[in-house]
């Protein structure tokens, strides 16, 4: 398959495929690759180094396989290492390529879902350490207060297809619960992490139906329709024969089992050994 022009994805495993499933119905006609490092997931606990360079080798892949535009369909790599990579490597080594994340969309829009002013935000530790989520919904919504809450153990579950099985209800409440203890008034749950909504099921058990939980792939594939309507420049790169390739870092067979049951669809994926001439 020629994946050329191809919009590049990617994720630490298997929760950009949440996003992803969102941008492929809504925009059916690009060519897209995915790539999961799943080899080296969970990112979440990782300091900014290693995620940056985790993150700027899956992003350089996915330059080399000709995508000129890359989503950061991950939380931590867009709080971790997006700003680096956009200031200090795309005007030097990429000047024609852009990369996009998954905050700033979601911290635009987020103020429109609540009414008593008051959000939760779950996600990965490297993400709630950043504070990215209350810098950006505060620069859009400076009247809401934001409560953060990091769920560690969440990612590990759906990277290991336990998110279902019986044992994740204790984890799932457990964050649910330190969450909601921080302000009784929240009425709108971000799930701020890309793999948190695989956990849905589990976690409308816990929650109270007047809170609104709200996953990112919808917000983000708006954003990105709304960004290539404004850059028809990127756009004319962008090869429209709705292919789409799927590649991950780890092993091909399991990755394939666990992506078709998260997006909805039979996956076919390759391998990439990411060491390979380091
Ligand atoms: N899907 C990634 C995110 O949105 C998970 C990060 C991880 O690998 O821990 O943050």
């Amino acid at each position: 398959m020629n994946d050329k022009n191809a919009i590049g994805v990617f994720d630490s495993g298997y929760g950009g495929l949440t996003v992803f499933k969102a941008i492929a119905e809504k925009l059916p006609e690009y060519n897209y690759i995915y790539f999961g490092d799943n080899a080296r997931s969970p990112y979440g606990d990782h300091s900014f180094e290693t995620v940056y360079h985790y993150t700027l080798d899956c992003v350089e892949w996915l330059f080399e396989q000709g995508c000129p535009l890359v989503i950061l369909a991950c939380n931590t790599a867009s709080a971790k290492a997006l700003r680096s990579i956009q200031q200090n490597v795309l005007p030097y080594n990429y000047p024609n390529r852009r990369v996009l994340g998954v905050i700033r969309p979601t911290a635009e829009v987020v103020g429109q879902y609540t009414e008593t002013g008051k959000i939760g935000v779950m996600g990965t530790r490297g993400t709630v350490n950043s504070e990215s989520y209350l810098m950006e919904i505060n620069k859009f919504f400076p009247e809401i207060e934001v409560h953060q809450q990091s769920c560690p153990m969440w990612v590990p579950l759906v990277e290991n297809n336990e998110h279902l099985a019986p044992g994740a209800d204790y984890f799932v409440k457990k964050y649910i619960d330190q969450l909601l203890e921080k302000n009784d008034q929240i009425d709108c749950v971000l799930l701020a992490c890309t793999h948190y909504p695989l956990l849905i099921p589990k976690i409308n058990n816990v929650v109270p139906n007047s809170i609104r939980v709200l996953g990112q792939g919808e917000i983000v594939a708006d954003s990105l329709k709304d960004y290539l309507e404004r850059h028809p420049e990127m756009t004319r790169q962008l090869e429209l024969a709705s292919k789409k390739a799927f590649y991950t870092s780890g092993d091909p067979k399991t990755f394939d089992e666990h992506a078709s049951v998260f997006f909805g669809a039979d996956i076919a994926s390759m391998h990439v050994d990411l060491t390979k001439g380091k």
